[in-house]
């Protein structure tokens, strides 16, 4: 008997979809992992080459997700790939402008290619969106990260990144783009708190969904493995930002389902996919993850408790290309805040920091959220607030010194004095041999700024390695002309001669380390960078997006150099 309209109906929704990914994630020597989330449970299989590999999907609330790693890749070959769906290919869609999806596990040898930013707000790539904020009060500028996927259509796959380092700011949870926003408001009154700032795991879903699922963001993403960090727009404006922030803000009867479905949703979203598939094996909360019948509780749990202890996960990444190491190192979800011990992240994770930052590699890569050098002006005046936020100038100044904190985000390495002295000392540790053969080099890469810039340190006694801060922010979210200025005469003399006296005025001793910008002033257009490591050299080039003769994306060269 033929099926019935209802069966035939119910046969054709009964078929699974990808709702986003395929992200290319974690890639090893000769080994690759695959994110997805479906709009069903299912058997996630991706073919790149034979055997294929499957996975299940497991279930968060009303959403499925899997991880699939793929073994066997030859170094050097460039895979293409498709994703199958109980069978059923969901990947490469079929009318997609892109070519298919690969995945490549680099040579012996090969260059090492590695493309990063940061602080990039969702929007359309049309007008009024791509317009100068100066011209229409909706614009955002072109995306970099856009405009760097459109080049990277037209070359031939083995010419593609070998990672794609995304060092926070990937989403706004307090900016969410307008389907978001559409999705927010059918489901609440926003003229109750937290208004249209994203509320709740469902809500941070659909944040995601709307971030990355744009046809070019997609397609870059399944195709160039990435490793990823937070900051503070992943959760909410300022988050972590101090003691009396995270005190203030747990009062709010909204804050725990915001801070869980925050912690959650990155974890699945960005966190998994940086670990290695030994780190995914020994992790416990994936077991209970991916066993569970529906993980939301287990996970809540994990992410309500991960923002009530100081000691609390480790969100800090590593990864090797070759012989070049790339440390993804947390500077905003494991923060000790508590006065008297405050470190950007708690004693077993710096352990595990320590532990990673050797030498006997061409290249050292540190990537995180916040800089570490910052315009000497700046430093000197985060310092500073560090000190009367803590009481160097009296009770009374505290408060004054927490409102210029939070108005002015005073929350880098270099208010966090211990971190930043414990950090350069391992750097130069490194850099003097003290942790195996010294490096060619020594580069931190961060963003949070909204402006650009590659700051030279100035080589200290025993230092062999070039050491390297290079900065790269916004790839979307230029900001407005004051803050700029601001930015700008952080690098300037006299600001810098301020600031300093004032930062000794409160007790500041002087950091042991000088450091120089490598050009004139640094940059605030949306922009990329890429870095390039040949052996023992190493390139930089940092590219602005605009819109080209043709009307389309494009980049535009702002600065490049080599490094060593
Ligand atoms: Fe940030």
């Amino acid at each position: 008997m033929a099926p019935s309209c209802y069966a035939r109906a119910k046969s054709r929704t009964a078929v699974p979809e990808l709702v986003l990914g395929p992200l290319l994630r974690h890639v090893g020597p000769s080994d690759a992992t695959f994110w997805v989330e479906t709009d069903s449970p299912c058997e996630v299989e991706v073919r790149a080459g034979r055997p294929s590999t499957r996975s299940p999907t497991f279930r968060v609330g009303t959403h499925h997700y899997a991880l699939v790693r793929v073994t066997g890749l030859t170094p050097g070959v460039s895979h293409e790939y498709e994703v199958r769906l109980d069978g059923e290919v969901v990947w490469p869609e079929p009318s997609s402008p892109f070519p298919p999806s690969v995945v490549r596990v680099p040579g012996e040898g090969e260059l090492v290619k590695l493309v990063f930013g940061s602080c990039r707000i969702s929007a359309p790539h049309e007008p009024p969106f791509t317009l100068s904020y100066a011209d229409d009060e909706r614009g955002l500028g072109v995306d970099a990260l856009y405009a760097m996927a459109m080049r990277l259509r037209d070359q031939p796959p083995e010419e593609l990144p070998h990672a794609l380092v995304l060092l926070g700011d990937q989403i706004y949870a307090h900016k969410p783009p307008y389907d978001t926003l559409d999705f927010i408001r059918s489901r609440r009154d926003t003229s109750r708190p937290p208004g249209e700032d994203v509320a709740d795991f469902e809500e941070y879903a659909r944040l995601y969904r709307d971030s990355w699922g744009d046809p070019a963001i997609r397609w870059l993403l399944s195709t160039v493995p990435s490793a990823m960090i937070f900051d503070d727009h992943e959760v909410s404006d300022d988050w972590n930002i101090s003691a009396s922030w995270v005190e203030e803000t747990r009062m709010h009867p909204w804050w725990n389902d915001q801070i869980a479905g925050a912690n959650a949703s990155y974890w699945i979203y960005q966190h998994l996919g940086n670990l290695s598939p030994k780190e995914l094996a020994a992790n416990e909360l994936f077991e209970k993850v991916r066993t569970a019948d529906d993980a939301w509780p287990p996970l809540r749990e994990f992410a309500s408790h991960a923002h009530r202890t100081s000691e609390g996960p480790r969100w800090s990444s590593c990864r090797d290309f070759g012989n070049v190491r790339l440390i993804v190192v947390d500077s905003r979800g494991g923060r000790v805040l508590e006065e008297g011990r405050r470190s950007m992240v708690d004693a077993r994770e710096w352990a595990w920091i320590e532990d990673k930052a050797t030498g006997s590699f061409d290249h050292l890569l540190l990537a995180t959220s916040l800089p570490v050098l910052l315009g000497p002006g700046m430093h000197y005046l985060q310092a500073w607030n560090e000190a009367v936020c803590a009481g160097a100038w009296g009770e009374l100044s505290k408060a004054l010194g927490e409102r210029v904190r939070r108005s002015q985000d005073l929350d880098h390495w270099a208010s966090f004095q211990s971190s930043f002295a414990a950090l350069t000392s391992l750097i130069q540790r490194v850099a003097s041999g003290e942790k195996g053969d010294p490096p060619s080099s020594v580069t931190i890469l961060s963003g949070d700024i909204h402006h650009g810039y590659l700051a030279e340190m100035d080589p200290g006694g025993g230092v062999k390695s070039r050491i390297y801060q290079a900065v790269c922010s916004p790839l979307r979210n230029a900001l407005p002309g004051k803050k700029s200025s601001l930015q700008n005469v952080a690098w300037m003399k006299p600001f810098a001669l301020a600031t300093y006296l004032l930062s000794r005025l409160a007790g500041v001793k002087p950091p042991s380390l000088n450091w120089h910008l490598t050009h004139e002033s640094p940059w605030f257009e949306n922009h990329v960078a890429t870095l390039q490591l040949d052996g023992r050299s190493a390139h930089i080039t940092f590219e602005e997006a605009v819109t080209d003769d043709s009307r389309e994306p494009g980049l535009r060269k702002l600065f490049a150099r080599r490094l060593v």
